[in-house]
């Protein structure tokens, strides 16, 4: 290679110096570092508005390198894996954003004050103790929620009709049951002997 960094100047100034060298046939002009060759091949040809100098030696446009100029450059250059596509703009893999791909984004973001981070490679939401999910979306109730309770926040049911208490494990009799009984499920009294009845309000009678 070694035709990196060479000014555009200095090459339009090789270019000058070839063409009155031409004209007048006497050798003037200013001397510069490299030959240029007008009849220079290059294969494969140079990419990206690169010239042609001399045989396989490409003059590189600014933000390009490479044999045939094939590479962009990025400076500074794209972190975690991205790709450089064209001088300055790099492709992130998934889960990486920012100019240089030093970002690491959640896709749909954290919620509930859970935190982004790269873990080994793949960005992941830390969710606080009481949150969990891959957004941290989900709450936790360490207690549990039965009987088709929905936990919506920490530690909170939002139980479903007929049903009570922090886990949804208190069934609801409107009307109390009477006489010991107890309300098992939501309007269900289980009656103690000798009591029966919706209520446990009758008392059987033995012949
Ligand atoms: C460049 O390559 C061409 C084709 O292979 C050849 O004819 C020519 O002599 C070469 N020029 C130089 C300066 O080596």
């Amino acid at each position: 290679m070694g035709v990196v960094g060479l000014s555009l100047a200095l090459l339009l100034a090789a270019l000058v110096a070839l063409c009155s060298a031409a004209r007048s046939d006497a050798p003037r002009g200013v001397s510069v570092g490299f030959v240029f060759d007008p009849k220079a091949q290059c294969d494969p040809q140079c990419s990206h508005g690169g010239i042609c100098i001399r045989n396989h030696t490409c003059f590189c446009s600014k933000g390009y390198e490479g044999e045939s100029c094939q590479y962009a450059n990025c400076y500074p250059k794209c972190k975690n894996g991205g790709t450089c596509l064209r001088p300055g703009k790099c492709r992130c893999p998934p889960g990486f954003g920012g100019r240089y791909c030093h970002k690491v984004t959640c896709d749909g973001g954290c919620w509930n004050s859970g935190e982004c981070t790269a873990v080994n490679g793949v960005a992941k939401c830390i969710c606080p103790s009481s949150w969990t999910g891959s957004r941290c979306q989900e709450a936790i109730c360490p207690q549990g929620c039965r009987n088709g309770g929905v936990c919506v926040a920490p530690g909170i049911c939002s139980c479903p009709e007929g049903w009570l208490g922090g886990a949804c494990h208190t069934a609801v009799c409107t009307q109390s049951c009477l006489n010991g009984g107890k309300c098992i499920s939501p309007e269900k009294c289980r009656c103690r002997p000798p009591y029966s009845g919706p209520r446990c309000e009758e008392k059987k009678k033995f012949h």
